[in-house]
């Protein structure tokens, strides 16, 4: 799945190396003027050193670039990293999908947000 999202032609995959090592990446996928966030991840050693802030704002300039109107993503109710990071970058929550993950006790909630790129 991931070898064919990196080849993907509306795909939108940024990295972030560090010594010659991939620490942060995010993978993306735009159809007509929505695009989506599909994977972000920084390594642990690196994280909360502004990596996803980079990776996410640069991805926004290129996605208005391209005349994107809209950016979305889903992510889990309790990955508070996560939540911070995209309501730091303005991210709005659009609504939720109730017990859409499964957990190791049950299902939490898929939380859907949104911004637009450059706006
Ligand atoms: C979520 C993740 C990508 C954030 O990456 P990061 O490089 O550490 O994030 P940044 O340093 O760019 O943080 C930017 C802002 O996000 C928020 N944030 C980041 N980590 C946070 C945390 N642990 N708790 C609360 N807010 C956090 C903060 O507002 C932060 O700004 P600040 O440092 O000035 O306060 C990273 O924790 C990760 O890889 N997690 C595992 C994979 C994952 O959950 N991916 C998301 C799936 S939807």
């Amino acid at each position: 799945m991931l070898r064919a999202r990196l080849v993907h032609s509306r795909g939108l995959n940024l990295g972030i190396f560090c010594d010659g090592d991939l620490q942060g990446f995010v993978l993306l996928s735009h159809v007509l003027d929505e695009a989506e966030v599909l994977q972000i991840g920084v390594a642990p050693q690196y994280q909360r050193a502004g990596l996803a802030r980079q990776l996410l704002t640069q991805a926004q300039a290129q996605l208005a670039g391209l005349g994107i109107e809209r950016l979305m993503l889903e992510v889990r109710a309790s990955n508070r990293p996560a939540l911070g990071l995209y309501r730091a970058l303005g991210f709005i929550e659009d609504g939720r999908r109730r017990g859409y993950y499964p957990t190791s006790t049950g299902h939490e909630d898929a939380v859907l947000m949104s911004v637009r790129p450059g706006g």
